[in-house]
């Protein structure tokens, strides 16, 4: 295992998914992390980039007894500076920031860290630099702004480079950090998704013991199916999946779900229909905020009485709450956020485990959203569950502006399954990232037959986004436009017009509300 030491630096969580493409498993953990309180050895250690000067008062340093586990060491960027920090502080506070590509020129062909990295892309985000050699240190790769571009000490290996190998934008990246991980320290390389689902069943079986009893939300999007089955493999019907219709849900949404995760799943699955008290108190409301706290609100209070439903055989308590936390969520709550560090809880599920005195259980928590669908796939999750497109917490009210009734629900959910429908069939639903009708309660005239017509607008909505922290509009061929307008006018009564929404986030968001 390789130890990330983070600094805060918005590409950290990378640096240990790059590491595990080549099955190197890694722990990342707050660079204020005391070696003595670590109850493992690990093979190396990475100090990651971070958004501060080593100078400012309060800047984060690194626990000296990191030097003496007699590991190798790789700092990147702030981390490269805290080196030099620490053995005679030659770093330069930057008069400008140095941002975007630069071509690296290897010094020296014999460091092992940039075996087949010479004369490459690499991506520089930096403030300060290096203005001479800390004590004990070489120069073993430059590019033309950065004289210090890497730098390795005499003796020991401990490294340090002012690029970031761990975004793509850096051509060989992954190779350097396999340099470091395999070759240098020699850490395994058996991490894989197969032995991931082993370990985790393991961890979860002793974590729940022989007898204690889990709960978990399902939405029947791809991150709470696949907890829910990992959770099922590991301690069978002791886990307990709810499910709730707030009657916001897509065209025959609840029944596929239901099927796929009992049938298909065997999940141990109760769904509750909340539609008409999620309808009662939504009705009259338009403000969007307003209608998201109502939904939210209300999805707490019947998931609390359904589980108080669920008696455990033996007459105990649950105690656990499964939570398809992903790690970018993680990294939110745990990465160092400055001198005074801020633990926040996800908050999906805060008000859930303060009202049920749940402890909380994430088998996903060290995974990205690809590999979670990677360890869909092992677990015999179907394809399409597995690909599905995100879809928000509020459901159809979020997409339905205004008032939302069963009417504009109808209209809706008929036009939504025309777009995706048609989507499907031109085969190109993976390569959008998420895509949606969105009701807008504006009326515009149009003529069918020799009839006036006086009906609402559907807005198609579909973007591709890496994040979904930006997002851009889909181009989609003309034709294929023409086809789904025609289809839904024609098909969905209440709608006279159909739109294209093409506007980018920032400054739109995804949803319209
Ligand atoms: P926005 O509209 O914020 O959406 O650009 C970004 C992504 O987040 C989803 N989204 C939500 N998901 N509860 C959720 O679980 C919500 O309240 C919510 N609002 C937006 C949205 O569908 C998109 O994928």
């Amino acid at each position: 295992t390789i130890l990330v030491l983070d600094f805060g630096s918005q590409y950290s969580h990378l640096i240990t998914r790059r590491l595990r493409e080549f099955n190197v498993y890694s722990e990342m953990l707050p660079c204020t992390q005391k070696i003595k309180d670590l109850n493992w050895k690990p093979k190396g250690v990475i100090l990651s980039g971070g958004p501060y000067s080593v100078y400012d008062e309060g800047a984060p340093h690194v626990d000296q007894e990191v030097f003496n586990l007699g590991v190798p060491i790789l700092g990147i960027c702030y981390g490269m500076q805290e080196l030099a920090w620490i053995n005679g502080k030659g770093v330069a506070r930057g008069d400008k920031r140095e941002y975007g590509p630069a071509t690296l020129n290897v010094q020296d062909p014999e460091c092992k860290l940039f075996t087949n990295v010479d004369h490459s892309t690499v991506w520089m985000s930096h403030g300060d630099k290096l203005q001479s050699l800390p004590t004990g240190f070489k120069v073993v790769a430059s590019s033309d702004n950065s004289p210090y571009a890497g730098i390795a000490h005499e003796e020991k290996d401990i490294f340090g480079i002012q690029f970031h190998p761990e975004v793509t934008h850096t051509e060989q990246g992954k190779t350097l950090l396999k340099n470091f991980a395999v070759a240098i320290c020699q850490a395994n390389s058996n991490w894989s998704m197969e032995n991931f689902i082993d370990t985790e069943i393991n961890r979860i079986r002793k974590l729940v013991g022989p007898t204690a009893e889990v709960i978990g939300a399902v939405s029947g999007g791809v991150d709470s199916t696949v907890g829910a089955k990992i959770m099922k493999e590991a301690i069978g019907d002791r886990f307990h999946a709810i499910y709730v219709d707030n009657g916001l849900m897509r065209l025959n949404e609840t029944e596929k779900v239901y099927k796929t995760l009992t049938e298909g799943l065997g999940i141990n699955l109760t769904v509750v229909d909340a539609t008409d008290l999620f309808l009662g108190k939504l009705k009259g409301v338009t403000d969007p905020e307003k209608k998201r706290k109502i939904i939210g609100n209300n999805f707490i209070h019947v998931f609390e009485a359904e589980a108080a439903k669920i008696k455990p055989a033996d007459g105990q308590e649950i105690e656990y709450l499964l939570q398809g936390t992903l790690y970018p969520d993680v990294i939110e709550s745990i990465s160092f956020k400055g001198p005074s560090q801020t633990i926040k809880t996800h908050h999906n599920v805060g008000g859930l485990l303060e009202d049920m005195k749940l402890k909380l259980i994430e088998p996903l928590r060290e995974l990205f959203k690809d590999e979670v669908r990677h360890l869909g796939e092992l677990l015999g999750v179907p394809e399409d569950l597995v690909w599905r497109h995100p879809f928000p917490g509020p459901g159809l009210a979020i997409r339905i502006l205004g008032e939302v009734t069963r009417e504009q629900l109808r209209i809706a959910r008929e036009a939504d399954n025309i777009f995706i429908e048609e989507i499907v069939n031109a085969g190109i639903y993976r390569n959008i990232s998420q895509a949606f009708a969105a009701l807008l309660p504006v009326k515009s005239v149009g003529v069918m037959g020799d009839q006036r017509t006086y009906e609402q607008v559907i807005a198609l909505r579909a973007i591709e986004t890496v994040d979904f922290m930006t997002a851009d509009w889909y181009v989609f061929e003309a034709a294929f436009l023409k086809k789904v307008a025609s289809r839904i006018v024609n098909e969905v009564d209440g709608v006279a017009r159909v739109t294209y929404d093409i506007t980018s986030k920032p400054p739109a968001t995804v949803e319209w509300e």
